[in-house]
């Protein structure tokens, strides 16, 4: 089979890079993160003229909670205030963004902030912006397991009903396609627990551009790239 999709509905981004582009500019590190939320501003905006439905970005790791403690508060408290800050302008651009990730974490005004976020977006159709924040795929297959083993030992669903699309559903992209194009910036060329059960057929695309200098230009190019490519899916 041969995509007849040009434009990927679904891109997914590991926006890797920040503290690097901080460091090159001789500035602090959480300068890095606060242009990487420019960035990622510009690439929704990139991307819904595009045509792209759905962006998912890597905004925070379960990982990265392993960093110093003063770097993990920085990034939360910068998630807080580029939440309130954007509300208006999201609702506007016509973004709906909605949440991926455990969450639970979360300290409680960055994740009412988000919250509040997701209900003034989520009237909004041009491009929906999926977050992932406090994310781990692996993490996130044992949710979905453990949820359909409730229902299971529950009785309300046979072990043999269980099925590819049983699993979607109780993934935290519950209702989104799956990626299409998978972007990496900064170099890496690894997934790093990145959407593991979504990416099964995904097209991947490595930039050695800082995610801060990421713009426009690199989205179309990979957009490009990739509509050059066949995707056979196994035929
Ligand atoms: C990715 O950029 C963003 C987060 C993990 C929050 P980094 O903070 O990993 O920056 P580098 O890769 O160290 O330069
Ligand atoms: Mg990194």
């Amino acid at each position: 089979m041969i995509a007849t999709h040009v434009v990927p509905r679904h891109v997914a981004i590991i926006m890797d890079g920040n503290r690097r582009w901080a460091k090159a500019h001789g500035l602090p590190l959480s300068d890095g993160h606060r242009q990487g939320v420019e960035a990622l501003r510009r690439t929704v905006e990139a991307a819904a003229r595009l045509g792209v439905e759905v962006l998912t970005v890597f905004a925070f790791s379960e990982e990265n909670w392993s960093r110093p403690v003063e770097q993990t508060r920085a990034i939360m408290e910068l998630c807080c205030s580029a939440a309130l800050g954007q509300m208006n302008d999201l609702v506007r651009d016509g973004v709906r963004v909605r949440l991926c990730g455990r969450l639970a974490a979360l300290p409680s005004p960055t994740r009412e902030a988000l919250d509040r976020l997701c209900a003034s977006t989520a009237k909004n159709s041009r491009i929906t912006l999926n977050l992932a924040i406090d994310y781990g795929g692996r993490r996130e297959i044992a949710d979905a397991v453990r949820a359909l083993a409730r229902e299971v030992e529950r009785g309300r669903l046979s072990a043999s009903a269980i099925d590819d699309d049983t699993i979607a559903t109780r993934l935290y992209t519950a209702g989104l396609p799956d990626p299409d194009l998978v972007i990496r910036t900064g170099g890496e060329r690894r997934i790093s627990n990145f959407l593991l059960y979504q990416s099964a057929y995904a097209e991947f695309s490595w930039t050695e551009t800082l995610w801060p200098d990421f713009g426009d230009e690199d989205l179309a190019a990979a957009i490009d790239d990739f509509a050059r490519r066949q995707r056979r899916y196994g035929t």
